[in-house]
Parts: structure tokens; C-alpha cells; sequence
């Protein structure tokens, strides 16, 4: 599914300089393929990754530094996948519906400025293959040809 949704991505990503409009799409073409339960990004504001563009339930608006599965993948700059979320500690229960996440980091100048979190509604759902599919779109969405505003 990858193979052909990642071009797709790219050639939407590849149009348009504005990071937000991206995500936006982004997070829909994700979304559209694999019915993921949620799908969307937080944006690193100052002490807090704030809610920025998704798909799916509403979620929580603000997560801190180290805090959560996304807080974690912020602090220690790095892709966290949890096959369970109630074997993660202090995994933070937007919807109690999500069972398994992946976060990735989307690094600008060697810092961490957002990251894309994805949650499913079935155990142990994403595997290497999500995450270097996904870490590639993360690449793409704070390379120069996009914007730097936020
Ligand atoms: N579960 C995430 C919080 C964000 S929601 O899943 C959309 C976490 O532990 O960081």
C-alpha cells in the first residue's frame, strides 16, 4: 500500500510550500488508505506539542515535553512504535478506543518541530515498514521546498 501511496504523497506534498496545508493532506491520505483510528500531527510550541492538522475523533490539545507516547518520541528525538498503549507508561488516552501507535518525529535543523501520530483500534498494528514509510513523508513535509512558517 505504501508503494503506491507514497508518490501520491509526494506529488501532493511537492505542489504546495505551506507545512499546514500539507499535513492536512497528508493526514487524509493516510487516513483514506488505511482507516487508521486517528491520524494527525502536534506541532512543537514552545514547552508543548499543540493538535495541528488530523483526521478521525477529536483529541487532546496539548501534550508536554516527555510526556506520553508523543512527548517521549519529541524528548529522545526518535520513532516510537507501542504495540499495546496500556503497557506504555503514562500513555495519555485521548480515545479509549486506540490500542497501538506510532509516532514520528519531523525534524528541522537537527530539532524536533512536530510529529506525526498515528493510533489504531487493533493491538500491534505498525511494524518497521510503517515506520520507514512514515519517517520518509516526515522528511518530505520539512524539506526546503516547504516552508519553514508554522
Ligand atoms: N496517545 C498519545 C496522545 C495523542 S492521541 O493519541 C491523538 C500519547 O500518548 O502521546
Amino acid at each position: 500500500m505504501y508503494r503506491e501511496l507514497l508518490p501520491q504523497i509526494a506529488a501532493l506534498i511537492a505542489g504546495e510550500t505551506d507545512t499546514v496545508a500539507n499535513m492536512a493532506n497528508v493526514a487524509a491520505a493516510l487516513q483514506q488508505s488505511f482507516h487508521f483510528f486517528w491520524t494527525g500531527f502536534y506541532v512543537v510550541k514552545g514547552e508543548n506539542l499543540v493538535l495541528a492538522p488530523f483526521q478521525g475523533p477529536v483529541a487532546c490539545t496539548r501534550i508536554g515535553y516527555g510526556k506520553g507516547v508523543c512527548g517521549t518520541a519529541w524528548k529522545e528525538a526518535r520513532t516510537i512504535i507501542v504495540p499495546d498503549v496500556e503497557q506504555f507508561p503514562g500513555h495519555i488516552a485521548c480515545n479509549a478506543a486506540s490500542r497501538s501507535e506510532i509516532v514520528v518525529p519531523l525534524f528541522r535543523c537537527g530539532q524536533v518541530v512536530a510529529v506525526l501520530d498515528i493510533d489504531s483500534d487493533t493491538p500491534d498494528a505498525f511494524n518497521a515498514i510503517d515506520a520507514a514509510a512514515l519517517e520518509q513523508i516526515a522528511v518530505w513535509l520539512t524539506t526546503d521546498a516547504t516552508t519553514t512558517s508554522k
